[in-house]
């Protein structure tokens, strides 16, 4: 195994190509996208702007798909005491839209006891209030309440326990330090954690399709690896790059650090600050130079978070390309625009998450009652 952290420090495009080759998935080519768009007959932002980069099995899950085959999705977000911020929505987003698509079940986990082990909180009551405030968060991206179960670890422990049993077993202490590279001051619940991120590919007999951000492939690399011994499918991932922070190309959006991140609860007055003051812009210092010499929208995180997901007219994004090169388009003017563009975005969350009703996604959904009599079987 090679020693890989689950922190991969990017810093340019090529450090995505070599987390392919040290991890053994495969990028993300045409061939695979046109076969999504020939089941689904369209294709997300996230997608077609290749934000999605690279992935396990995805090819083999659709071409099955299509001969009957069943898949359900499972994600997840390990809440602390930092505020998730845009970066940790974009799996969910892409999930949604996923599960819109393809009509089937979706798993999203709430492991309060990671970041905990982790030491990132010191208070562990603290993380169960942070666990709720994601979970209504995550759900107010609009998934389909009867396909959806949202769980917090620690309260769905039971179901948990036993399947971990099976699966801490399989892996030993040195497999699990290569991947994760946990050294001598980790806690003791880390390795075992694996398990608990492992055990809901578990829940259905289907192949489990897993969006997420590439740093978490480690645990799934891990489960394809010990699945088959219990007869269950392995994982299929869909991976996806780093969003940058407001400092600037290749740098970590930090929950931690509220000028490197928009968070899901700012207002439009945050926004506008945090963008106006903070992001890293490719405009030239005078506006004189600026419309002399252009812009370089390659470097520019407002651009950037455009290009993402935040301008899906491929047209309109081309335009604002052409016109900050050209230094026809200000910085003042594109800050503008990606202002109102993420503020509405985030107010309609906001707006949902106001009145989401956690209990259809934690408890009273169909899937979510199917859920608390589920029972591992081997
Ligand atoms: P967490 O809470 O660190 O992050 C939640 C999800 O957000 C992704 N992510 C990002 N994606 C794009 N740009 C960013 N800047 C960015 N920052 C974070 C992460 O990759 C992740 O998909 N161990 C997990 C929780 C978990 C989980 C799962 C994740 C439990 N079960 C199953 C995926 C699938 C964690 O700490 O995520």
């Amino acid at each position: 195994m090679d020693n890989i952290l689950i922190d991969p420090n990017i810093k340019s495009e090529n450090d995505y190509k070599r987390l392919v080759e040290i991890f053994g998935v495969k990028e993300l080519n045409d061939n695979i996208i046109n076969l999504l768009y020939d089941i689904v007959g369209d294709l997300h932002v996230l997608i077609r702007r290749r934000f999605f980069y690279a992935h396990r099995d995805f090819d083999i899950l659709l071409n099955e798909y299509n001969n009957g085959k069943k898949f359900f999705l499972y994600t997840g977000r390990a809440p602390s005491k930092s505020k998730m911020h845009i970066g940790h929505l974009i799996p969910f987003i892409f999930t949604k839209w996923l599960q819109d698509k393809f009509d089937v079940n979706l798993y999203i986990q709430i492991p309060d006891e990671e970041k905990y082990w982790e030491k990132k909180a010191d208070n562990y009551s603290e993380i169960k209030e942070y666990a709720i405030e994601d979970a209504k968060t995550i759900a107010s991206v609009g998934f389909n309440p009867d396909k959806t179960f949202i769980f917090i670890n620690s309260e769905y422990i039971d179901h948990l326990y036993k399947p971990a049993i099976y699966i801490a077993r399989e892996i030993n202490l040195n497999t699990a330090k290569n991947v994760f590279g946990f050294d001598d001051e980790s806690t003791i619940g880390l390795p075992f954690y694996i398990a608990l991120q492992i055990v809901p590919t578990f829940f259905e007999n289907g192949v489990p399709l897993i969006p997420c951000g590439v740093d978490q492939d480690p645990y799934f690399r891990l489960q394809r690896d010990i699945a088959p011994k219990f007869g269950y499918n392995k994982a299929s991932t869909i991976l996806s790059k780093f969003v940058w922070g407001l400092q600037g190309p290749y740098t970590k959006m930090s929950a931690s650090d509220p000028k490197s991140a928009i968070f899901i609860d700012d207002d439009y007055d945050t926004i506008k600050e945090k963008i106006n003051k903070y992001a890293f812009s490719g405009g030239k210092p005078t506006l004189e130079e600026h419309r002399k010499y252009g812009g370089n929208p390659d470097i520019d995180v407002s651009y950037f978070w455009l290009s993402v997901l935040f301008e899906e007219d491929d047209k309109k994004l081309f335009e604002i390309r052409e016109k900050y090169i050209q230094g026809e388009l200000t910085t003042g003017e594109l800050k503008s625009y990606t202002i109102e563009k993420i503020w509405s975005f985030i107010k309609e969350i906001q707006d949902r998450r106001k009145n989401i009703n956690i209990n259809k996604y934690m408890y009273d959904g169909k899937l979510a009652k199917e859920m608390w009599d589920w029972e591992f079987e081997l």
